[in-house]
């Protein structure tokens, strides 16, 4: 090995298509144009909690074929289990930090490229500076909400997975006459019910950045009837607000809360307003799993030979990101500040409003 460099990586938080594309294209290029070697860390941060830490060298051989295409991450992942608070099976929580640092250290490796959204670059972060680690980061969350990057890997895919569901669920609105509510991730931010509601042809697109009323989405209802139209799309954020405020959540058994329901309670305030015959769809998981796009593979391609040439130029404590058309970087901690909600005033929701589309209020301001 030319200046023997051994590179960790290891992808953390909620998987999402185009993972398995980023490990190919940084095993590519550290083995083939560096000739280093590249260790997969197993499960995210949870592998080297573990003795021996879970870890396998990574080939070239080993990530050809199907990777570039294949969804999830061969690697594993975890967004739970914050090694500063721990969960311990006492019901405590403790600070493991320094047994991930020393299972870097076990490793010995020259260099971290942690694959992960605000909440996972933040923890990689805060334990790169502790321990003296040299950490790049990657973006990653199929909800677009990481700053200073105009995309990450995985949300093009989400849009994408949406957007087909939409193109499913119209022939069969139209065929019953219904409404049809289609319920979409993203946590706090919008940008997956904005951009596949509009792409799919939705009526109403509710999101958590814009305030909403039952009234403004009857009214959008009635009129297309109106127009004689006899189905209509409504897309719901996960996170929208409820009418009566807050969010709709739900537990599962190991006490864990996420986002989710609020497609439900939509559909049915819909139903009472309208009569319309109403049905919900929660689309889920199905928008993270499965195969990359083009535009995936593409930005995970990049993203991963960028990442290793910062390696190669020692320039750490650095995220890769998407501008204007090419590959750049920027300072890990700048990106996780400037978290990246909908744009109300932005070009997207001005296309929604333009296309006569309900996305809250205020609506119809026709030179907004
Ligand atoms: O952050 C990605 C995401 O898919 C969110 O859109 C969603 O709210 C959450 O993760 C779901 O988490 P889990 O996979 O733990 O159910």
């Amino acid at each position: 090995m030319s200046n023997g460099k051994r590179i960790g990586i290891l992808t953390s938080g909620g998987d999402c298509a185009g993972l398995n594309a980023v490990i190919r294209a940084v095993v590519h290029r550290a083995v083939t144009t560096y000739n280093w070697q590249v260790v997969g860390i197993e499960e995210g941060t949870h592998g080297l909690l573990d003795r021996p830490v879970r870890h396998r060298v990574l080939l070239p051989a080993d990530v050809d074929g199907t990777m570039l295409r294949q969804g999830g991450t061969v690697l594993g992942t975890t967004n739970k289990g914050d090694p500063f608070a721990y969960p311990m099976p006492d019901g405590s929580k403790k600070d493991r930090s320094q047994e991930i640092i020393s299972g870097c250290r076990e490793l010995g490796l020259d260099a971290l490229i942690g694959i992960g959204g605000d909440g996972s670059l933040a923890i990689l972060r805060r334990l790169a500076q502790e321990g003296g680690l040299n950490l790049v980061g990657i973006p990653k969350t199929i909800d677009n909400d990481l700053g200073l990057t105009e995309v990450s890997v995985g949300y093009d895919t989400a849009v994408a997975v949406a957007t087909e569901a939409l193109d499913r669920l119209q022939p069969t609105a139209a065929s019953h006459a219904r409404v049809m509510v289609l319920e979409v991730m993203g946590r706090d931010a919008g940008h997956i019910a904005l951009a596949a509601g509009i792409a799919g042809g939705a009526d109403v697109i509710l999101l958590p950045e814009i305030p909403w009323t039952v009234e403004g989405v009857a009214n959008r209802i009635r009129q297309i009837r109106a127009h004689g139209r006899n189905f209509a799309l409504v897309v719901v954020s996960e996170a929208a607000t409820l009418p009566g405020g807050g969010k709709a959540r739900q537990e599962f058994s190991d006490g864990q809360k996420r986002y989710g329901g609020i497609g439900g309670y939509i559909g049915h305030l819909i139903a009472e307003a309208t009569g319309a015959e109403t049905r919900v769809t929660v689309l889920g998981h199905v928008q993270r799993g499965g195969s990359p796009n083009p535009r995936d593979r593409l930005i995970a391609s990049a993203f991963g030979v960028h990442a290793v040439d910062l390696i190669a130029q020692g320039r750490y404590d650095r995220m890769v990101a998407w501008s204007n058309r090419k590959v750049i970087d920027v300072p890990i901690a700048d990106a996780i500040k400037a978290y990246a909600a909908v744009d109300v005033d932005g070009t997207l929701v001005r296309t929604a409003r333009g296309l006569g589309i309900y996305v809250g209020e205020p609506m119809g301001d026709p030179v907004a």
